[in-house]
């Protein structure tokens, strides 16, 4: 702990509960990579919904450098912020507050979690994409998906949902039960909670719907991998596992606190390790 001194800047998530959020170790090991552990320290807390306010005077008042956020505060921290980035406005979520000389903003990097890994594989303009769902998750990755052009059909199991969203977004609809609009799609991306622990046998989609040419995503890390997954796999589909998505809004929360190229590979390893546990 020699490394930490007086000039040694705070960044930390909060949610609640917060006790299982990897977040710590995948930050602390990337400013270790890059030697930047002395002016950079990364910590968890759990704070209550009710004490946002008086959390953020306190991340003013501290100087806290940076502040990633989880369920449940991703909305609430809104009303606090002093400027609010055009993406979380878009997007109606704050993942991410930087700390720019006293002013709190608010950004959103929960789009570039699903759309740097699928972009490492193919380029998303024209493509047809299936998202599963149509909650916080799936609006962020709709978000993502139209910015770069894709053609997004939106599958949820309450229609009405959908609906909203395709408008907002300029998206189609489709169910969850149409196997055959689902067998044409390029890429298939799970944003709903089905088959997250402890419903592990679940999938959204009936499998047949998987096909060899496709790329399929699942948001959920809990199981590290879904029977989603484990199905395309089977189906000789190519997979993305919900992991990447955190390690990748992750990287780009790294990269507006300290202003450096986060440390890839390492802070992928460090996750892994953890995860898989
Ligand atoms: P998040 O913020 O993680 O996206 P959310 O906003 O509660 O969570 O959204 C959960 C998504 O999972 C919704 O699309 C929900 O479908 P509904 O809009 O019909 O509620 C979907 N979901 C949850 N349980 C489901 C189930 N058993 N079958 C199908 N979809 C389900």
């Amino acid at each position: 702990m020699k490394h930490i001194t007086a000039k040694t800047k705070i960044c930390m998530v909060i949610g609640d509960p917060i006790d299982h959020s990897l977040s710590p170790q995948i930050h602390n090991a990337g400013y270790e990579a890059l030697g930047i552990n002395d002016q950079f320290v990364y910590v968890a807390s759990q704070v209550k919904i009710e004490h946002i306010a008086d959390f953020l005077k306190g991340v003013k008042t501290m100087g806290i450098r940076g502040v990633s956020c989880t369920m449940p505060h991703k909305l609430i921290v809104m009303e606090y912020l002093d400027i609010l980035d055009e993406t979380a406005k878009t997007i109606g979520a704050v993942n991410t507050i930087v700390n720019e000389k006293g002013r709190l903003k608010g950004y959103n990097t929960d789009w570039l979690g699903v759309i740097t890994p699928l972009e490492k594989l193919t380029s998303l303009s024209g493509k047809k994409v299936a998202v599963l769902g149509a909650g916080g998750a799936a609006r962020a990755i709709i978000y993502g998906l139209t910015k770069k052009d894709a053609k997004v059909t939106i599958y949820n199991r309450t229609k009405e949902k959908a609906e909203a969203l395709a408008m907002e977004f300029g998206c189609n609809v489709a169910l969850l039960t149409d196997t055959k609009k689902l067998a044409a799609s390029d890429i298939i991306i799970n944003a709903t909670s089905v088959g997250m622990k402890p419903h592990e046998n679940q999938t959204p989609i009936d499998t047949k719907s998987i096909q060899k040419n496709q790329i399929v995503f699942d948001a959920i890390y809990t199981p590290f991998e879904t029977k989603l997954l484990k199905e395309a796999k089977k189906h000789g589909a190519k997979t993305i596992p919900g992991i990447e998505m955190l390690l990748y809004q992750g990287i780009a929360q790294f990269e507006l606190y300290t202003g450096k190229n986060a440390p890839e590979d390492i802070m992928r390893k460090v996750l892994y390790r953890y995860a898989k546990h």
